[in-house]
């Protein structure tokens, strides 16, 4: 049995791996943030109430398993004590003995968000992001301008860097227009979410050394999606960070453990939250259909997601690059009474193209090939599931040489079939 399992995005994010890794982290001792920040929004359903996770790792529902916030992951503080005090008013233990946040993870300031949400005004230049923040922090990242969590906690250092800094941020904010962000107020502000988060601090490179060396359980959970990848996804339209399954290794500082295995998540459709492009997307009632039955909008922001049919030649990109051979069907029973339609194919003038680079999907011109296949009434007879959804699984499985391991049937924990351990 392995002991090391990446939890990955085929698509454009929210595949449902907030679901996938609520229900794995039982048998997980450590489940580990790596990349993105709070513009994740992975949503548990936990004792019939809605739970939306954006830093926390989602382990943090399942008591005995220990959370880990990688250095690759930007921080706000802010959002990170706000989840934290609303799981403890839910009665969910978060203290420092189930949460191990890198002392060295980059922050998202205030002058991050604002600069995000400044660019998003600017007509043409807009990518549709969350305005969390994300880009610029990233940024700062890597031309070294970053204000790590151990940096807020010595107030004066706190302060020498920010004053230039800001100088800098300021006047960028002046030439969009925006408002101006003054020095002491977040010095004192960012001190003191310091000092609220030290206990939780530590290194999250060791921690996990340990932990995968003494054979430990670890599950790596991927936020956003592999199209969504700065390096690999649907560029210029994309997140700021790598979000492939082998990026959580180089992110969190440790080597990749040798029988490790990857889980791809994905949907029986397609879906995608901001701008970009989108070859089988459905603008038409099928898109709308699936955007009430499968309540498809943003768990971060509320836009409506844009809906689709399930596009084979990107998962075959996706699969191959993250090296997945388990994959989780997640919202089957969206499609229940619909025509369940894939794109098994593109036509690009005389070619017909079966994988594609994420790249050539903006810059072609192509149109997807779609079949229409057998439906299914419910996905579930009793417990068995549906012989058409069967049918539909072994498609998706021979397009994709990967077996389906978990089949999801609906939002709640007990909505799910287990056809073989994913961890194995
Ligand atoms: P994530 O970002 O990948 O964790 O996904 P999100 O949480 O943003 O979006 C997935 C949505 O689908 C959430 O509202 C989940 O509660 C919901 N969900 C997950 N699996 C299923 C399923 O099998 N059926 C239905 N109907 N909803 C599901
Ligand atoms: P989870 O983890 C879906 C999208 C934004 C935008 C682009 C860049 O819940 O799957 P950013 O704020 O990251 O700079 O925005 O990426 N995006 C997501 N879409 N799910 C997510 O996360 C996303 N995180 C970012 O909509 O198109
Ligand atoms: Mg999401």
């Amino acid at each position: 049995m392995g002991n090391c399992l990446v939890v990955v995005g085929l698509q454009w994010g929210d595949e449902g791996k907030g679901k996938v890794v609520d229900l794995l982290s039982k048998d997980a001792d450590i489940v580990v943030r790596y990349q993105g920040g709070a513009n994740a929004g992975h949503t548990i359903v936990y004792q019939g109430q809605k739970v939306i996770l954006h830093l926390l790792p989602s382990g943090i529902l399942s008591p005995n398993t220990k959370c880990v916030i990688g250095q690759g992951v930007v921080v706000d503080p802010e959002a990170l004590l706000e989840e934290i005090n609303t799981l403890c008013s839910m009665g969910v233990d978060v203290v420092p003995e189930r949460l191990l946040v890198s002392h060295v993870a980059t922050c998202v300031m205030p002058y991050h968000k604002t600069l995000d949400t400044l660019r998003e005004k600017r007509a043409g230049a807009r990518i549709g992001t969350t305005c969390r923040g994300i880009g610029p922090a990233y940024e700062d990242l890597f031309s070294r301008k970053g204000i790590r969590l151990c940096d807020l906690l010595d107030k004066d250092t706190l302060k020498g860097r920010l004053s230039d800094i800001l100088e800098e941020k300021n006047a960028l904010i002046g030439f969009f227009g925006g408002e101006q962000i003054r020095l002491d107020e977040i010095v004192e502000r960012f001190h003191s979410f310091g000092l609220a988060l030290k206990p939780f601090f530590g290194d999250a490179s060791l921690f996990l050394k340990d932990a995968l060396d003494s054979s430990k359980r670890v599950l790596f959970e991927s936020a956003q999606g592999t199209l969504l990848d700065v390096l690999h996804g649907t560029y210029p339209y994309v997140t700021s960070s790598l979000c492939i399954a082998q990026a959580c290794f180089a992110l969190c500082g440790v080597p990749p453990p040798p029988d490790y295995k990857v889980l791809g998540v994905t949907k029986a459709y397609t879906t995608r939250v901001g701008l970009g492009p989108f070859p089988t997307e459905d603008h038409g009632e099928y898109g709308e259909s699936i955007r009430q039955r499968g309540y498809e909008y943003g768990s971060t922001t509320g836009r409506p997601r844009r809906c689709g049919v399930l596009d084979l030649p990107l998962l075959r990109y996706a699969v191959s690059l993250n090296g997945v051979k388990r994959i989780a069907l997640m919202k089957t029973d969206v499609l229940s009474s619909m025509p369940v339609r894939v794109c098994t194919a593109y036509r690009h003038g005389n070619e017909t193209l079966t994988s594609i680079h994420p790249s050539l999907v903006s810059n072609l011109k192509l149109s997807p090939i779609i079949e229409e296949m057998e439906g299914w009434s419910a996905p579930l007879i009793g417990q068995e599931l549906h012989p058409s959804l069967v049918s539909f699984i072994r498609t998706i499985e021979a397009q994709l040489q990967s077996r389906v391991g978990i089949v999801s049937t609906g939002p709640g924990r007990e909505d799910a079939v287990f056809i073989f351990d994913v961890w194995t």
